[in-house]
């Protein structure tokens, strides 16, 4: 597998952030205990009507190769049929949308993480007037992040200033990390 976990989720919060949203949560729930990894995206963009819905439901396939990153939805829901795992979309126009993919975490196909510290420096550096917030967690422990508590602390600095983005980055991968550690 090309691509991480986290490189494919970087397009469905992508779609978030040019849905409108001004709110995004992304909770990962990595479990030993059942063996499955379910990422959830909610947002309160503009929302999908029921056509447009549909259409991520259609058949995995791609010709799309030509792309750097992540592959959209449909590569999504494919890779979590190819890892075992499902993929669920529900969404309310005008209200937002929720994005629920999963994995079996030990399956051969199934990719590896990948950086959720450089996920979410991504994301602040498309639009660094969202409100992000990021949870991680494992069989029997957490790790939440958010940009408003960084903001606060930062009072007039800029949070897309690269000094900060990059210590977002290191911040998160490291205690994701140790989280992931401390049930190894
Ligand atoms: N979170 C979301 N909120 C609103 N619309 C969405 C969201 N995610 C996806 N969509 C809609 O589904 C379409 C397909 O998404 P995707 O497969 O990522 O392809 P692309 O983003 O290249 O159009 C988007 O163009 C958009 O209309
Ligand atoms: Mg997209």
């Amino acid at each position: 597998m090309m691509e991480d976990l986290a490189m494919q989720l970087f397009e469905i919060l992508n779609n978030s952030i040019h849905a409108g949203a001004s709110r995004i949560y992304l909770v990962i729930r990595d479990s030993i205990r059942d063996n499955e990894i379910v990422m959830t995206v909610e947002d309160n963009g503009r929302g999908m009507d029921a056509e447009t819905l549909k259409r991520f439901s259609d058949p995995f396939y791609t010709t799309r190769t030509t792309r750097k990153i992540g592959m959209g939805v449909p590569f999504m829901k494919g890779l979590t049929e190819m890892c075992n795992g499902r993929f669920q979309a529900e969404s309310t126009p005008g209200k937002g949308t929720r994005i629920t993919a999963s994995v079996q975490r030990d399956h051969i196909d199934t990719p590896e993480m990948g950086s959720l510290g450089e996920l979410m420096m991504d994301c602040i550096q498309a639009d660094e007037q969202i409100y992000y917030e990021l949870t991680y967690q494992t069989d029997t422990q957490v790790f939440r992040f958010n940009t408003d508590q960084i903001k606060e602390q930062l009072q007039d600095v800029p949070i897309s200033t690269p000094e900060v983005l990059l210590w977002i980055k290191g911040y998160i991968d490291e205690n994701v990390q140790s989280v992931k550690e401390a049930i190894a």
